[in-house]
């Protein structure tokens, strides 16, 4: 039994859906603990590509239990909309549960967020748009509506008559919108809560009674670590907490009930949105990266920055989880490269600096040290094992994990399930622990 954190390392989109995907295999239950529909989890199973926004990735198993745990916030239209999708593709959802605590993104939220973005101007955040900062700010606002108000008719109307009545205030006074009008958005809501009630669960207690029962269970994280918003690139982050840390809140359990923490990154970087990002290549390699790894973003269809592989913030995302060990996705990208550069340190004013600054400004005028690898020139794609890669594609992944102080269990060569190398068992594997400070194990 081991119940497993799946975190992104880097700024999101590292291949955590196909990890989780993966793993769900050996898994009873999968929970994601945080974010909203600003996530968009990919899986590939043969011909079928599946994008998740807030359904755990663990809902294309049949016997798996999913649960979208309270420290998430739920769109309840594109949910529905996401259910849909899956019943249309003969998925069952059956096993989907709601916590009866996660909130609830409005109308206005959205309304909000895109208003906030465009009143930024230069200093935006370049945020999804999908309401997710004004849904976890009316939390800790205490007037958010969460969902055991969905789904209490009577709750839900006096509710919403006071709060669309001050969000209108906003929504016309400060951003020059038109105002909603309550009744219609009650009437909306109220079809939403008809369908999603009979998910409605208390997700804790679910989760709880899984661990009594030595159940595996599989913690899901949404974003990634750099876009943390206690430990990322602030402000420029999102509104929840991505880190490991993230799933004991957001899926209310206790720390001593999780085991295992694996980190998912992709064999060199991508952030959308604005912010610092000292490995990006605006062009040359940078394009190719796009272009052979389909970098557009799963829910916005932006285009993704590219970059380099930035051991800097991979050895702080191992800090922050506490990873055990490492996924490495989209290895296959890099095939065609005559060599590759790997980010070991940053210089400020002349000064090295192997260590995340928490300030953004000072981490934006951070110029990265590289380290240059040979490429292997050759596809990597049709690889099974660790021998069947050239060799310098496995000197490649034995740096990363050098430089980065966490063993390798599981590369990725490409988006389908079979396109996978499992080096170590990464759920049942031996634990990292602790480090000195060379990165060796004490
Ligand atoms: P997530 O948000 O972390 O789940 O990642 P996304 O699904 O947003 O983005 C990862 C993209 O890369 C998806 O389109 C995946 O299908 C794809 N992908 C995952 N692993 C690999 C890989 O090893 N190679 C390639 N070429 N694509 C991959
Ligand atoms: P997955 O789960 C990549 C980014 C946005 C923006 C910042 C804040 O697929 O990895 P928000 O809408 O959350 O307020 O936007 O966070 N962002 C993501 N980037 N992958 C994601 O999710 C993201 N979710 C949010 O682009 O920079
Ligand atoms: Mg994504």
């Amino acid at each position: 039994m081991a119940n497993v954190v799946v975190i992104g390392a880097q700024w999101g989109d590292e291949g955590k859906g196909k990890v989780t995907d993966l793993l769900s295999k050996s898994a009873d239950v999968v929970v994601r603990y945080q974010g909203g529909v600003n996530a968009g989890h990919t899986v590939v199973v043969k011909d079928q590509t599946f994008k998740l926004h807030l359904i755990p990735s663990g809902i294309l198993y049949p016997e798996t239990e999913c649960i979208i745990g309270s420290g998430t916030v739920i769109d309840p239209k594109t949910l529905i909309e996401e259910l849909d999708r899956l019943e249309a593709l003969n998925i069952s959802t059956q096993n989907l549960m709601i916590s009866q605590t996660a909130h609830v993104t409005m109308p206005y939220h959205r309304l909000i967020d895109q208003a906030s973005e465009e009143r930024r101007g230069n200093h935006k955040i370049g945020t999804t748009g999908r309401g997710i900062g004004p849904t976890y700010a009316d939390k800790s606002e205490r007037i958010g509506i969460r969902i055991l108000d969905l789904i209490d008719p009577e709750g839900l109307r006096k509710q919403l008559n006071w709060t669309i009545n001050y969000k209108n205030v906003i929504l016309e006074k400060l951003y020059d919108l038109p105002p909603l009008d309550p009744e219609a958005v009650i009437d909306e809501y109220e079809q939403y809560a008809q369908r999603l009630r009979p998910h409605v669960v208390d997700a804790s207690l679910k989760i709880y009674d899984a661990v009594q029962e030595k159940r595996n269970i599989l913690f899901e994280g949404a974003q990634g670590t750099l876009l943390d918003l206690d430990h990322g690139t602030y402000p420029y982050v999102t509104s929840s907490n991505p880190v490991a840390g993230g799933a004991c809140v957001g899926a209310g359990v206790g720390p001593t009930m999780i085991d295992r923490v694996i980190g998912v990154a992709k064999a060199y970087t991508t952030r959308v949105g604005e912010g610092p990002f000292p490995t990006e290549m605006t062009e040359g390699v940078g394009d190719i990266l796009c272009d052979r790894g389909a970098e557009f973003g799963t829910t916005t269809g932006r285009k993704r920055r590219c970059g380099w592989f930035d051991a800097v913030i991979g050895r702080y995302a191992v800090r922050i989880n506490g990873i055990d060990c490492l996924a490495i996705t989209k290895l296959d990208v890099l095939d065609e490269l005559d060599e590759i550069k790997v980010c070991v340190a940053y210089e400020i004013d002349g000064t090295r600096c192997d260590n995340f600054p928490s300030s953004s400004r000072l981490f934006a005028r951070c110029k990265p040290i590289y380290e240059t690898l040979p490429g292997w020139q050759q596809s990597t794609m049709n690889c099974r094992t660790l021998e069947d890669l050239p060799k310098q594609a496995l000197d490649y992944l034995k740096y990363l994990a050098e430089l980065m102080a966490a063993p390798i269990a599981v590369v990725s060569i490409g988006a389908s399930r079979d396109q996978t190398i499992i080096v170590e068992d990464p759920i049942h594997g031996p634990k990292r622990g602790l480090l000195d400070a060379n990165g060796t194990p004490v």
